[in-house]
């Protein structure tokens, strides 16, 4: 890869201002300034370094985040804040991207990679990925509703949606887990059982959690075993 391409996918700045860092010796390769921005760059090999610090290598991303609500599920929006706000520039310029979408007034876990294979893997892919939702209520959920939920409800507009599981564990709270992931699907699902859905937050997606993302608006990397766990 060239260094200047490399740079500006690092986030550096545009291809303009990375020939300009370059072109003030503030980049080394392997300990030697560079001097041309056209220089050849072995991502496996070499050590690039801006102002003495070190430049990542990484190519490929996979990333859980804490969403908090009020954040739309895209990589741009003219008018809200996007969860890629949250991340370091460099990611965007890496392409990555949501996997699935959560609402915007929607909490919890969100995966994000720039693996389009693998992240449309857990959206289309044709093993059931449990989701595990909690939410809060208003209104009733009768009996008849819960059994609907479980049986597979038929929502509003005609949408037959699989068999869920719920658990109601105090008045005005449950616990919902889906293996699909249509459009508003547990709120509709709420609605159509005679609730109306006031907080929603996703806790995980197959084996992955919050788990070390407690606080809201953090993110670390995958592990190994969590993107393979997909991979299969
Ligand atoms: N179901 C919803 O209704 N909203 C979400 O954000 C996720 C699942």
């Amino acid at each position: 890869m060239r260094l200047d391409k490399l740079l500006a996918n690092k986030a550096f700045g545009s291809r303009k201002e990375v020939h300009q860092l370059i072109k003030s010796g503030r980049v080394s390769i392997n300990g030697v300034q560079a001097t041309k921005k056209d220089q050849s760059i072995s991502i496996d090999v070499d050590e690039v370094m801006v102002d003495g610090v070190r430049v990542s290598m990484q190519q490929m991303y996979y990333v859980k985040l804490h969403k908090p609500a009020g954040y739309v599920t895209a990589v741009e929006d003219k008018i809200h804040p996007v969860v890629m706000d949250l991340l370091p520039p460099e990611y965007i310029k890496m392409g990555v991207f949501p996997v699935g979408r959560l609402d915007k007034d929607t909490e919890g876990l969100l995966l994000l990679t720039n693996d389009g294979v693998w992240g449309h893997s857990i959206i289309n892919g044709h093993k059931s990925v449990p989701k595990v939702y909690e939410l809060n209520y208003e209104g009733i959920l009768s009996k008849e509703g819960l059994a609907r939920i479980k049986e597979g409800i038929l929502l509003g507009d005609g949408t037959q949606c699989k068999p869920a599981t719920i658990e109601l564990l105090e008045p005005g709270k449950a616990k919902i887990i889906i293996e699909e992931g249509k459009y508003h699907q547990v709120k509709r699902m709420i609605s159509a059982a005679g609730g109306t859905v006031t907080y929603l937050k996703r806790l995980s997606i197959g084996t992955i959690t919050l788990k070390d993302i407690e606080t809201i608006s953090t993110f670390i990397p995958l592990t190994e075993e969590e993107i393979g766990a997909f991979k299969k």
